[in-house]
């Protein structure tokens, strides 16, 4: 058996790789005029980087990318392509959404092969949906790479399962940016024993959330993870209960983007994962 070094160096394993990427990944878009990959960059590790997103984003040529998209993954636009910065942060709007949906439609008009790249996968809370149905509403071919979406890849990353036989039935990822505030969401529902629930950027509004999973009867003793740049080098991870959440995320500084995991599951959390926590 050879070791993983000399078999990455063999030309068997170039040439499976190759017929892979020939036969299953590079098949899809039409090869001439413009057309539009909605990709998913995973949570932020490359190796967590799906083959078909990795080709897409070899050979884009022009790249639109938001603000969840790690350096080691724009590092693999091609030199020639085009890259474009109109990611969001919290309450600061690089490009308003028409305007990123109108640019995808000029950018593939014009025979351009474009990849608009998302963190995570381009459907989770990643507004995918509206691009998806505006590029198709200007009749541009267009195609959904889906990506490991932060919830499940933070959480794995960090041995947390978000199911268990013994602890969660089911997992709920819901958003904690709320529109109208805290009356948005099914807190009766989200507050039901026996299951997970994942908030995405929900750091800002952590006490609020422990504060009305609580008044529905979540015991306050439940664990919740908050994870920091989940996958990158970075990534932070605070352990807390419902009614200590609020004051130890202030205590640690943690700040968006981090995903709030609620639920008995954190019980399990590894800080030796294989992953390399
Ligand atoms: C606009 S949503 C986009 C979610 C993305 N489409 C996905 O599927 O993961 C952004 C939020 O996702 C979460 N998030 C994305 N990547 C993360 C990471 N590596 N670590 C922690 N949270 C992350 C944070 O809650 C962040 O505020």
């Amino acid at each position: 058996m050879p070791d993983f070094a000399s078999l990455m160096d063999s030309a068997a394993f170039a040439e499976r790789l190759g017929d892979l990427l020939r036969q299953r990944v590079a098949p899809g878009l039409p090869l001439s005029g413009g057309a539009v990959s909605l990709v998913g960059a995973g949570p932020g590790d490359p190796g967590l980087l799906t083959l078909r997103a990795m080709h897409r984003i070899m050979t884009a040529e022009v790249v639109l990318y938001d603000n969840l998209v790690g350096p080691e993954v724009l590092a693999l636009i091609a030199p020639a392509a085009e890259r474009h910065y109109v990611g969001k942060k919290a309450a600061q709007h690089a490009l308003p959404q028409a305007e990123v949906n109108a640019w995808l439609v000029t950018l593939a008009q014009s025979g351009k092969r474009v990849v608009r790249l998302k963190g995570g996968d381009p459907f989770i809370f990643g507004r995918g949906g509206e691009e998806m149905e505006a590029l198709l509403a200007a009749g541009v071919p267009v195609e959904v790479v889906p990506g490991i979406t932060a919830a499940t890849g933070c959480a794995a990353f960090a041995g947390i399962p978000l199911t268990h036989r013994d602890w969660a039935q089911s997992v709920t990822f819901a958003t904690g940016h709320l529109k109208d505030g805290l009356q948005d969401l099914d807190w009766a529902g989200l507050a039901r024993p026996n299951q997970t629930v994942v908030f995405y950027m929900g750091v800002s509004a952590a006490g609020g959330i422990a504060e009305a999973l609580i008044a529905q009867g979540r015991a306050a003793e439940t664990p919740v993870a908050v994870i920091y740049h989940g996958t990158r080098p970075d990534q932070k991870v605070l352990i807390a209960t419902l009614d200590t959440l609020a004051q130890k995320i202030n205590a640690g500084g943690l700040k968006p983007p981090a995903l709030l995991i609620v639920g008995e599951v954190v019980r399990l959390y590894q800080p030796n994962a294989a992953s390399g926590i």
